[in-house]
């Protein structure tokens, strides 16, 4: 019986880097706009700031999840757009509503058809959110960002007990700390006036401090086979000792 993995935003990033590093014979399945066909066997295409999307990405996922019997099942939801920094009110009320509807809306909904699929199976199920210390932190020019992080952490927490209660599914939140992906370039990118913050991240480039993708995928999959992390934690990846 094989793993199964589906991980919103397989398609670059950490969530590319978590399919490089799960175990080769696992069932890999990205959900993203682009494929990822070096990593992942399925590619389900979906533009996830699109409410409409939500219902059939949540009819694929409980069909994967039933079609056979699987010896493990782990859903990521990584997929997540810092853009558009910048100051709420002053930025693209279109594009604000698109990082709304992705960061904080979909992996909520996504999570919530995830369960339901897979909450009556015996074998051992997962649900991870991607977090982010903005979850906790102020960062102006990314309000919805962080409020998104923080809503998740607060459903991560809520979820998890209810799993513990009844479900079985082991609901986690894990924030990666700083990555070197697309998403800290688009950071170094930005102007200042939209980013007070800008100098410190481009200093940790700088002096080398971003992390690499597939080495922080391996510590993801080390709290994921870490059983003594309970369901409902939401852990800083720096913090883990595995
Ligand atoms: N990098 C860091 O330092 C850092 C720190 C803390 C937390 N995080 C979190 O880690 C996660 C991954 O970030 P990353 O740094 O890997 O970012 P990234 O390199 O920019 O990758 C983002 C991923 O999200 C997907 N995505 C973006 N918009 C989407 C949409 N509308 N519909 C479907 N998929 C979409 C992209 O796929 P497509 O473009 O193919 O759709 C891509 O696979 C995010 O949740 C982020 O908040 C990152």
């Amino acid at each position: 019986m094989e793993h199964l993995i589906i991980v919103t935003g397989g398609s670059a990033g950490i969530g590319h880097a978590l399919l490089a590093t799960a175990p080769a014979d696992a069932h890999r399945v990205t959900v993203s706009r682009r494929p990822a066909p070096d990593v992942a066997r399925g590619h389900l295409e979906a533009d996830l700031a699109d409410p409409a999307s939500w219902a059939r990405v949540g009819d694929v996922i409980d069909a994967v999840a039933t079609e056979r019997e699987w010896a493990r099942i782990t859903c990521i939801q990584s997929a997540g757009t810092l853009e558009p920094i910048g100051f709420a009110g002053e930025v693209d009320p279109d594009r604000y509503q698109t990082n709304v509807l992705l960061n904080a809306a979909a992996p909520q909904v996504l999570g919530h058809r995830f369960l339901g699929a897979v909450s009556h199976l015996g074998c051992r199920r997962e649900l991870v959110m991607v977090s982010s210390g903005a979850a906790r932190k102020d960062y102006p020019g990314w309000s919805s960002y962080g409020a998104a992080k923080a809503a998740l952490d607060r459903w991560v927490s809520t979820v998890g007990a209810e799993q513990a209660q009844r479900g079985g599914v082991r609901v986690l939140g894990i924030t990666p700390g700083v990555v070197a992906t697309a998403m800290q370039e688009r950071i170094r990118a930005t102007d200042a006036r939209d980013f007070p913050q800008v100098e410190r991240f481009r200093g940790l480039q700088e002096e080398g401090e971003l992390e690499d993708p597939e080495a922080v995928a391996r510590r993801f999959w080390a709290v994921l086979d870490d059983d003594e992390v309970p369901s409902g934690t939401v852990l800083d990846l720096r913090d883990h000792a595995g």
